[in-house]
């Protein structure tokens, strides 16, 4: 394996070219696309190279639970776009929530997170991580001061996502690192909903950034996939263990189809998001619509936070359908291009009802304080037409209208 041999050092390279050309390595065939590597192991020339490869004083793989070419290349590529010195990619993105939150803390620890979490990663938080001795305290992310009060001797690290599923609540990164920094403590983001396209958690003063890659970075709903991103030792002292001996890897077959998938993100998500804004103001005109949450929008309750942290206004629309949850189903069904779907950040644009799926698992008072009513629908925007999307909306909202008034 080496480096291609007309490559230029990619940290002088605009963020477009990176992906296309960022931690390529090439075989003695000189492919031009980049190889997938499906094997478990590697061949050593003799007794004393694999001795020295276990005891980490010569290059090269030894094993695809530790490492591989194909995830290698997929972890490098994501690090320039990141502008972190290190990568880890996962089997899923909860394997990188787990593994980065795990792999710091040890029973008398204490933990401090948003309220407004992933189903999945408010297990890991609330249930998971006090089984094992780590105490956690749960907070209104916007609430700066609720942050500082949370904070205890022991506590050493923070979590957060920003914008919130699925109510698209924008949290302050940079004062909540502050925070966390001055109390001596890290603060991990999950950064699965703005996308790497459209804010910096590193840059911003996370000590660590976990991404869902099954969404955005796959974006064409195909292959699972996680990545913990961070400065080398935080990686080292934190995560490089914890993923090698307890086995959560990407396999490279995932991570060949995420690492081409890179090569378009930047058009992908910038197209996404210029949909987006266009549905958010169509659906904050329509009379059927009594809300609708989009951080790109002037009324978004924390507008200023999301214009300094993010380049855009995301790929996700959040709308509370006038008549609860039999109008919110009612639309939903009636959608003839937008499918029902949990996931997100895919090129076709899905629609989640989130009360009923994805925070089903919350209880009423969690879900009120959340503001997930029975109303609230998510869009995740796609690569469609922008007008075949409102053309679809318009229909599913209008055929509701007449439901409504031949009852009324
Ligand atoms: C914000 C967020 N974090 C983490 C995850 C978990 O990702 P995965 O499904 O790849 O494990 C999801 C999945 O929906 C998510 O929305």
């Amino acid at each position: 394996m080496s480096t291609p041999r007309k490559s230029r050092d990619p940290r002088t390279l605009r963020p477009a070219t990176r992906l296309v050309h960022g931690g390529a390595m090439r075989s003695q065939f000189e492919e031009t696309s980049e190889a997938l590597f499906l094997t478990q192991g590697y061949l050593y020339d003799s007794c004393a190279q694999a001795e020295a490869r276990f005891k980490g004083d010569a290059p090269g793989f030894i094993y695809s639970r530790f490492s591989n070419p194909t995830v290698a290349m997929f972890e490098q590529r994501m690090a320039l776009l990141e502008g972190a010195e290190a990568a880890r990619a996962t089997a899923s993105g909860m394997a990188a929530v787990t593994a980065a939150l795990m792999g710091q803390l040890k029973a008398g620890d204490h933990v401090v997170a948003s309220r407004a979490l992933f189903g999945s990663c408010l297990y890991v938080v609330e249930e998971l991580l006090p089984r094992f001795g780590v105490a956690s305290t749960l907070v209104e992310g916007s609430d700066l001061a609720a942050w500082t009060a949370a904070i205890r001797p022991n506590t050493k690290t923070a979590f957060l996502e920003s914008p919130t599923n699925p109510t698209l609540d924008v949290v302050d990164i940079a004062a909540v690192a502050d925070i966390l920094h001055q109390a001596g403590a890290t603060l991990v983001v999950d950064n699965a909903f703005a996308s790497p396209m459209l804010q910096h958690p590193l840059a911003l003063g996370a000590d660590c950034v976990v991404y869902s890659a099954t969404k955005h970075i796959d974006g064409q709903g195909r292959t699972l996939g996680g990545i913990i991103l961070a400065a080398e030792k935080f990686i080292a002292d934190n995560v490089h263990n914890f993923l090698r001996q307890t086995g959560p890897c990407l396999s490279p077959f995932n991570a060949w189809v995420l690492l081409k998938s890179l090569e378009t993100l930047p058009l992908r998500v910038g197209q996404m998001d210029r949909t987006a804004a266009k549905i958010a103001d169509f659906l904050a005109a329509h009379p059927k619509v009594a809300r609708v949450v989009y951080p790109g929008r002037a009324d978004h309750p924390q507008r200023a936070v999301a214009a300094k942290q993010m380049s855009g206004g995301g790929t996700l629309v959040a709308f509370e359908v006038v008549g609860g949850k039999a109008a919110a189903f009612a639309v939903a069904d009636a959608l003839t291009i937008i499918g029902i779907s949990n996931n997100l950040g895919d090129a076709k644009s899905l629609v989640t009802h989130p009360e009923t799926t994805t925070h089903q698992r919350l209880k009423p008072e969690q879900r009120a304080a959340l503001g997930i009513g029975p109303g609230l629908l998510r869009l995740s925007v796609g690569l469609e037409d922008p007008d075949d999307l409102i053309e679809d909306l318009d229909q599913a909202l209008g055929k509701l209208a007449a439901v409504r008034s031949a009852a009324e």
